[in-house]
């Protein structure tokens, strides 16, 4: 039989990120892996951070899907991920620690998905020092290992089930254009040996985790099995749809998700893009509602609360610092255009806006809030999100539309007519623009804290 008549009850729920990242996908996607079977995390690397809250205890994860919390389900590292091994197995062991059954039993990783060493790590470094204009990477080794999967020296999972000296010698293949990179910056030649020795060991570890898993997802698809992948990055960050050149090194978007979790286009039930009702970015490249804020280099200066700016005020309000990094985020209004230029991309059916409470509490402070709902550029109004903004050296002006007043929304509200009008109008005006319907709406931080619409 056709695949096509196969999956006729498409199953997955891929959740992703609508703009450039911490939009709070981890939360979705755990409500939504509650009563799922199988959580799949599809691409990047340890430069995802998604916290999930278990037992009242918040866990920064960045490989693992936050899915794995539910004790029925099976958790899967797709090919598309770079695994950094010693961020897995620290990860394994928090999860333990904080008393979840049972991880290394239900966690798999896929044979195929590439490895993360050291080298990428100093390579990441050595590339930002290389640029003029540096990207403000995780400095995970992210880019540098995707180089290395593209070049066909990458290491994989299944690499580390080799005898150490067969890992050896791949290790010297995949380093000795590195190692010459690294004579003349005077950074100490990759230890082929000892590296082999060191991963030989995780692969002792983790070696009964590792699985074919194109067999593991057709069993779960074909019993009809629910199925989530956890997205990490988002929409502007992805290497073909994002703000080339200061984004991640995989595709993010849907197409990309589905690629690394082994599935396909048949397999789709929903897609859910999670946003924040304000945005933020880490790193470099264009925010056109970013908001003044005392940053620099990654840094929050000394200012005194009266001098504060917007985009301090809502860095603040909303706790905007990075998971994986620590870094303080860019802030600024929501950007509806963005949102809408993502369909192609991202295929959304819904959409989830979270910290619909922090904006109503921003409101209320500011004495209004703003969505964006279009562009000035290049002396024209534009709708769209453009694509030359590289070319043209011009970051897209918004046009706002604002709404007096601010909101005070209970975390414990669950019906859409709990929300006071000025949420309401926030949430229809995002609607009309993005033309997508907004399903979930975050009013508070905890997983639960959330309203669900009927739609
Ligand atoms: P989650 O899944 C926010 C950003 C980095 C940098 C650029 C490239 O938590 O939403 P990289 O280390 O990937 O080569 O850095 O991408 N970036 C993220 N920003 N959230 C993330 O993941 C990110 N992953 C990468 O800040 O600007
Ligand atoms: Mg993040």
């Amino acid at each position: 039989m056709a695949n096509k008549f196969e999956s006729l009850i498409p199953t997955a729920v891929i959740v992703n990120g609508g703009a450039w990242g911490d939009e709070g996908k981890g939360k979705i996607a755990s409500r939504e892996a509650k009563y799922a079977d199988l959580v799949i995390r599809a691409t990047g690397g340890a430069n995802a951070g998604h916290t999930v809250v278990f037992n009242g205890k918040k866990l920064g994860l960045h490989l693992i899907p936050g899915g794995i919390v539910y004790p029925q389900t099976t958790a899967l590292i797709g090919q598309g991920v770079v695994l950094d091994p010693d961020s897995l197995l620290k990860e394994i062991n928090d999860l333990e620690n904080a008393g979840v059954k049972d991880v290394e039993g239900r966690l798999k990783i896929s044979g195929r998905a590439h490895l993360v060493f050291p080298y990428h790590k100093d390579k990441d470094q050595l590339e930002e020092k290389y640029k003029d204009n540096p990207i403000g990477t995780t400095k995970r080794g992210i880019g540098p290992a995707y180089e290395d999967k593209d070049a066909r020296v990458g290491l994989r999972v299944y690499d580390l089930l080799l005898p150490a000296k067969e890992l050896e010698a791949k290790i010297v293949v995949a380093t000795r254009m590195l190692n010459q990179l690294f004579k003349i910056d005077g950074i100490t030649e990759v230890d082929a040996h000892h590296l082999a020795e060191l991963y030989h060991e995780y692969g002792k570890r983790i070696w009964q985790m590792v699985v074919n898993a194109d067999i593991l997802v057709e069993e779960f698809v074909r019993a009809r099995k629910k199925i989530v992948v956890e997205g990490a990055q988002a929409y502007r960050l992805d290497k073909d749809w994002g703000d080339y050149p200061n984004v991640t090194s995989s595709n993010c978007v849907t197409p990309g998700a589905l690629i690394g979790a082994h599935l396909n286009q048949y397999d789709v039930e929903r897609v859910i893009t999670v946003v924040k009702a304000y945005f933020s970015r880490v790193g470099e490249g264009p925010f056109p509602t970013e908001q003044l804020a005392h940053i620099k280099n990654d840094k929050v200066l000394k200012y005194k609360p009266e001098e504060a700016y917007v985009g301090d005020i809502i860095r603040e309000a909303g706790g905007e610092y990075g998971v994986s990094t620590g870094r303080p985020r860019r802030c600024g209004w929501f950007d509806a255009v963005l949102v809408k230029s993502s369909k192609r991309a991202l295929g959304t059916d819904y959409l989830c806006i979270n910290h619909v409470d922090t904006l109503g509490i921003l409101g209320k402070k500011l004495g209004s809030v703003k969505v964006c709902v279009k562009y000035h550029y290049q002396g024209k109004i534009i709708e769209y999100y453009p694509d030359d903004i590289e070319l043209t050296g011009e970051v897209p002006q918004p046009i706002y539309e604002e709404i007096e007043g601010g909101w005070d929304i209970s975390s414990t509200a669950r019906s859409y007519d709990e929300l006071p009008e000025n949420a309401k109008r926030f949430i229809e005006l995002v609607e009309s623009v993005t033309e997508m319907p907004v399903k979930f709406i975050g009013v508070g931080p905890a997983n639960d804290d959330l309203i669900v619409r009927n739609m």
